[in-house]
């Protein structure tokens, strides 16, 4: 596959099949992954791979949570800044407004938050799920690294024929994932991802971007 088409096919999928997904592949995908840059090539991500049984109790224990409609675990690190400016609040409030509405949620029901909870701590019915950890000593830097590792990571997954959602919600839920996959307090959550094969026939809103004059400056050129 060419990397055009891994970065364009990729989306953050919210229907997944039930279909396994082999170690192998999995092995592969974070092999290639590790090529992935990071400042002073510190590699700082510790990442769980999680399928099969544990995955379905962890997912039995936060669907639970959820349900329950509690607030979750208090954050280790702010989700969204605390006051969201333009133009990020537009984009912000343009995606919200989209990203559940395919799955039949609606804005003005009371039950959103729940079901959107709900939903995400099943994993959308993916198989794996990969919890990506940081180093509790770890600044700003190694978070960017983190990210650029992730993203290598959904792209290889597409080159596989898989799908992937990255899930900050897991972290409401990061007491119960750290005992699950054995996290000693020296490691923060940063989130999960979602990995599987997409389900078919399930209606989905490519969510947009903004024009290119927005988010790049040429200079000189
Ligand atoms: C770090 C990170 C955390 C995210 N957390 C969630 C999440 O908890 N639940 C969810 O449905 N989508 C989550 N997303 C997906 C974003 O909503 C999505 O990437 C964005 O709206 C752009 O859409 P696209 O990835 O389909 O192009 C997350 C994305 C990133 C990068």
């Amino acid at each position: 596959m060419h990397v055009y088409e891994a970065v364009n096919s990729r989306r953050a999928v919210r229907a997944f099949s039930d279909e396994p997904v082999s170690k192998d592949v999995l092995e592969r995908v974070l092999a290639a992954a590790a090529q992935a840059p990071s400042s002073g090539n510190l590699q700082p991500w510790h990442v769980y791979v999680v399928t099969g049984e544990p995955l379905a109790e962890l997912k039995r224990r936060a669907t639970a949570r959820a349900l329950a409609g509690e607030p979750g675990d208090e954050r280790e690190y702010p989700m969204y800044p605390a006051e969201l400016t333009s133009p990020y609040l537009e984009r912000f409030s343009a995606a919200a407004a989209q990203r559940y509405k395919a799955l039949g949620i609606r804005r003005d029901d009371p039950e959103r938050p729940m079901k959107i909870a709900a939903l995400n701590s099943d994993a959308f019915g993916a198989p794996v799920v990969l919890f990506c950890y940081l180093d509790r000593t770890m600044g700003p830097g190694q978070w960017g690294d983190a990210g650029m590792y992730l993203q290598t990571v959904m792209l290889l997954l597409r080159a596989e024929g898989l799908h992937s959602c990255p899930q900050v919600m897991w972290t409401m839920y990061r007491r119960t994932v750290s005992q699950l996959v054995g996290a000693d307090d020296g490691r923060v959550l940063f989130c999960g991802v979602a990995v599987g094969f997409e389900k078919e026939g399930v209606p989905h809103i490519r969510t947009g971007r903004a024009d290119m004059a927005e988010t790049v400056s040429f200079v000189g050129v």
